[in-house]
């Protein structure tokens, strides 16, 4: 496929907006909203339930999505849990491993975690007496890795986003993964800003737990989300929820838990999401992880340089081999929002605020960022675009 403009040819949208919010959440391409209508339309039954025709086959694309999203990160069929989102897949992991823990058992983080990867720790902690650390880092959000191989010593889980969603910096998760290894660590990823924007191998990156939404890179649709799990932990891990699909056999005075990973899924699951996110896969996929990670780095590269000649102070890594295509910036003395209003008015998308990552507000000083986020159907035009109202809006200012 042409980058971006066939991209740009399925998603009806691209036409009428600049579209810089997909940190947030992605737009939609054509397939993706047709294979749901194929669900909804010509199959429309439930999974796992019916022996009639139409829950065979909801039952069989359903399990073929989990196959293609196993596939997608280098999972087994079994280690993939579909759940709502990334928040619900990193709280899952902290329920589900409570009984593992023991007052004083230290858990190791970044400064840098959205919110749904540091309340479900900060919550265990609490609840279990445990020590809560975290590995130094700068104010481009580079770690010190010297600090986390002496931190992640006597851990008993390490969690690290891949990508931060403010500040754009690419983490060593594969380094970190290997120190959580050596030192007998669980480690737990973050992947809601980098699947489907590069490569996320959850065998080379050695994780024991790792989630993503299905609506940001991978182009799928809302409240669908994934929980990988490694099978290690299949008989440790405790199932936060059970109920309907979740049993072997039951009787009055007990149960029997199935088989993963059904025993990980209660109740009737989002059987179109899972269908729509499979099909955002297979368009990825089609478009290729490489050409969407060179598109976001041009658009990336030049976007800074924009921001440089303009004298608009950015945040995250200076060095862009390690900047995902997220890019923060303010404009002093204007409010964040004020900014993303203005871009509004000239049709361009952006986040403003805290991003849920308010210990990063704090580390930087700061109450909020204007933040500019891509995908592969971005151009540069939209990024000279969207450069020339902030050189405007910069000139009626100084
Ligand atoms: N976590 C999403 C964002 O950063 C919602 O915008």
């Amino acid at each position: 496929m042409k980058i971006p403009d066939d991209v740009r040819k399925d998603i009806p949208l691209t036409i009428e907006v600049i579209y810089f919010d997909n940190t947030a959440t992605s737009l939609t391409p054509k397939p993706v909203i047709e294979a749901m209508d194929d669900y909804y339309l010509r199959y429309r039954a439930n999974v796992h339930r019916g022996v009639h025709r139409l829950s065979q086959m909801a039952t069989h694309k359903y399990e073929e999505s989990r196959k293609i999203v196993a596939d997608f990160i280098n999972a087994e069929f079994g280690e993939i849990v579909f759940t709502k989102n990334t928040s619900e897949s990193l709280n899952l992991v902290a329920l589900g491993l409570e009984n593992l823990f023991r007052p004083g058992d230290k858990i190791v983080t970044t400064p840098y975690e959205h919110h749904s990867d540091l309340l479900p720790w900060q919550r265990l902690a609490r609840r279990k007496g445990l020590k809560l650390e975290f590995i130094e880092g700068d104010n481009e959000g580079n770690l010190d890795l010297s600090d986390a191989e002496r931190k992640i010593k006597d851990a008993k889980l390490v969690a690290v986003q891949h990508v931060s969603n403010v500040l754009g910096v690419v983490h060593e998760v594969e380094e970190l993964g290997k120190m959580a290894k050596e030192e007998g660590a669980i480690f737990v990823v973050d992947a809601a800003q980098s699947a489907g924007h590069m490569e996320v191998d959850v065998r080379k990156l050695h994780v024991d737990f790792l989630a993503f939404s299905g609506h940001k890179g991978p182009m799928g649709p809302t409240g669908i989300g994934v929980l990988y799990l490694n099978s290690g932990f299949f008989d440790v891990f405790e199932p936060p929820l059970i109920g309907g699909g979740t049993i072997e056999d039951v009787s009055p005075d007990g149960y029997r838990l199935t088989e993963p990973p059904e025993r990980f899924e209660a109740g009737t699951p989002n059987i179109g999401g899972a269908i729509g996110l499979a099909a955002g896969i297979r368009y990825i996929q089609r478009i290729g992880l490489k050409g969407i990670e060179r598109q976001e780095r041009k658009l990336v590269k030049r976007t800074v340089e924009g921001l440089d000649e303009l004298e608009i102070p950015w945040y995250g890594p200076g060095n862009l081999k390690k900047h995902a295509g997220v890019v923060s910036f303010n404009i002093p003395p204007l409010h964040p929002h004020d900014v993303a209003a203005v871009l509004d008015d000239h049709g361009i998308m952006v986040r403003s605020g805290h991003h849920c990552a308010l210990p990063v507000m704090k580390k930087l000083g700061i109450n909020g960022t204007v933040r500019a986020s891509f995908h592969v159907y971005n151009s540069l035009e939209e990024v000279e675009a969207f450069l020339g109202v902030l050189e405007e809006l910069v000139r009626n200012l100084r």
